[in-house]
């Protein structure tokens, strides 16, 4: 699939899930990049809500996060100068979105943890447009579980069930499509983040 169908699919339908967006080796890289700070202890546990209404909740959301700004690997920074602002033009000419920034970090959902049903837009701050999540794992097997449910639509159908295999790109709007993430046997991985317009 190319940038221009993937981004004309999540305008159109409100999401698009991409395998294979990245090649295996490409994948490899940025997940070495992850684990080099995983082992380091760099990684904070996520919170809920923004601001002074931040939270640790570890029965809502349990992964632990790296902040893409604070790692200046030269495979992170050139994914992010490169394909991600391929896809960042091509949601701004598919569909005058009028992105203007991304911000993101790496993921790690350890075993046994996961990610309760959520909308990525914050109540009082309006500027995430479209969420994204490349997977970073390597041979995900079905039993390894860890899949990321999507609930477009008015709610009444089956949920879209994405198996966080490595290299597969999940895109969605943000304010529009709930989602949520279930627990996995293995450290499951990731770089998520969100194209954001102008406050
Ligand atoms: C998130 C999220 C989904 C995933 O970080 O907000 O919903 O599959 N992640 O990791
Ligand atoms: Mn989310």
């Amino acid at each position: 699939m190319n940038v221009p169908g993937f981004t004309m699919e999540v305008i159109r339908q409100g999401w698009c899930v991409c395998p294979d967006f990245l090649t295996a080796r490409h994948t490899a890289e940025l997940a070495d990049v992850l684990r080099e700070h995983w082992v380091r202890g760099e990684f904070d546990k996520a919170g809920i809500g923004r601001g002074a209404k931040r939270t640790i909740r570890h029965e809502i959301r349990g992964d632990h996060v790296l902040w893409l700004e604070d790692c200046t690997a030269p495979p992170v920074q050139q994914f992010v100068s490169t394909e991600l602002e391929e896809l960042r033009l091509a949601f701004n000419a598919a569909g005058y979105l009028g992105l203007h920034e991304f911000e993101g970090h790496f993921a790690v959902y350890p075993p046994g943890t996961g990610y309760a049903r959520h909308l990525d837009r914050f109540r009082d701050d309006d500027a995430r447009i479209v969420s994204l999540v490349l997977y970073l794992n390597q041979d995900w097997q079905a039993a390894d579980g860890g899949e990321l449910l999507l609930y477009p639509g008015d709610g009444t159908q089956q949920p879209i069930t994405v198996s966080p295999a490595g290299g597969t790109l999940v895109g969605f709007l943000s304010a529009e499509v709930p989602h949520e993430v279930l627990p996995s046997r293995r450290d499951r991985l990731s770089l998520t983040g969100w194209f954001r317009r102008r406050p």
